[in-house]
């Protein structure tokens, strides 16, 4: 369905929990986190019937999303149940990719359809001091994405640029794309939650680097998701570069998605706090018409777009940080 300005809105990111096996030090403090408890979280079935409600006003595609949405037992099932429901088209999941090469033969044969992972150093104890978890991560999520690879699954890498932290390694994570057939996508920081890790770096800057190095890039006008990446082919280059400059080159007038907390709160964009519980309806004995309704609603209430530039200069910040939102 379109919102009040006229968008298309047929994309749905579900938070499927607000727990993480990892500590990245731009998303969670390392101790203390205060997680949801079981009961706050949405039921499997609670979540299958918000996305079957979702798909009858036109939602095409479910991201699943965390914290770390494979950390929750069974996802693989809910992935089947997703792509089983009328009218949605695509399943997706945003991982750290830690239990990823466990996991992917079951999410494959459930049907999934694409697979995005973070990733933001290729040095192993650097690894460690973002993600503050897993002294092996790194080569867990290297495994896992060549086994995605091999599986010919639709995979992009996220890399979240961060200022004398991986500024240095742009060039070599880029080069992940050069024999592989994945996307490895650039991503400015943006200041949700408390954890900010400074200013973000423009992405032009960083594709002026990697074009002195791997040449002019030649844009892919090719859709390889559903978002707001714009993509570049390298020449030579199997995979492409994809950049999602969310602070330089605001993207919102084409935003095509709302989002849905573990708790189960309907947040109708990243930046702002708009938006409806739905969890109460559905504990509260509301009928499948009545939640409809009220999704309906809200999706017409979505803001027109982020202010995260002001926002910087304000000093305001999100209070949920983005593993209580899913990215
Ligand atoms: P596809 O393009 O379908 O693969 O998905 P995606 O890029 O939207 O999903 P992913 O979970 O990999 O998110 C990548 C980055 O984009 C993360 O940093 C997200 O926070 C950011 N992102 C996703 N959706 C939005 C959005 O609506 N607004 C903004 N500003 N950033 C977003
Ligand atoms: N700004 C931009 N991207 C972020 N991510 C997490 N926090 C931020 C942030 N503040 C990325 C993660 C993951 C995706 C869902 O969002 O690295 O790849
Ligand atoms: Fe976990 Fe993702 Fe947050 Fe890292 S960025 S702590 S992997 S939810």
């Amino acid at each position: 369905m379109k919102d009040g300005f006229g968008r298309e809105i047929d994309y749905l990111r579900v938070s499927v929990t607000d727990r993480c096996n990892l500590r990245c030090f731009y998303c969670m403090p390392e101790e203390g986190v205060q997680t949801l408890t079981h009961s706050e979280i949405l039921r499997f079935e609670e979540i299958l019937r918000l996305c079957k409600i979702a798909a009858a006003h036109g939602i095409k595609k479910i991201r699943l999303t965390g914290g770390e949405p494979l950390v929750r037992r069974g996802i693989e099932d809910l992935v089947r149940e997703i792509k089983a429901i009328s009218g949605i088209e695509k399943v997706a999941i945003t991982t750290n990719g830690i239990l990823l090469a466990e996991k992917l033969d079951d999410l494959c044969e459930a049907g999934l359809d694409m697979v995005n992972i973070s990733l933001d150093t290729l040095d192993k104890e650097k690894f460690f001091k973002i993600a503050r978890r897993e002294p092996d991560g790194l080569s867990k999520v290297l495994a896992a994405i060549d086994m995605c690879v091999e599986r010919g699954l639709n995979t992009k890498v996220n890399v979240v640029a961060m200022q004398g932290i991986n500024d240095n390694e742009f060039v070599a994570l880029a080069g992940l794309a050069k024999d592989r057939d994945i996307s490895v996508r650039f991503i400015e920081y943006m200041p949700v939650g408390k954890n900010d890790v400074g200013k973000h770096i423009p992405n032009d800057k960083i594709r002026e680097v990697l074009e002195g190095i791997y040449g002019e890039m030649v844009p892919d006008e090719r859709i390889y998701g559903n978002g707001p990446a714009v993509y570049y082919k390298p020449k030579g280059f199997v995979g492409r570069i994809g950049f999602i400059s969310a602070m330089t080159n605001c993207f919102c007038k084409d935003c095509n998605r709302v989002r849905l907390t573990a708790e189960g709160y309907l947040k109708l964009c990243l930046q702002y706090n708009t938006g409806v519980s739905l969890r109460g309806l559905i504990r509260g004995g509301a009928s499948d018409e009545e939640i409809s309704k009220v999704f309906a609603d809200a999706i017409l209430q979505k803001p027109r777009e982020h202010t995260f530039n002001d926002y910087l200069e304000k000093k305001e910040i999100e209070d949920k940080g983005m593993s209580k939102i899913g990215g």
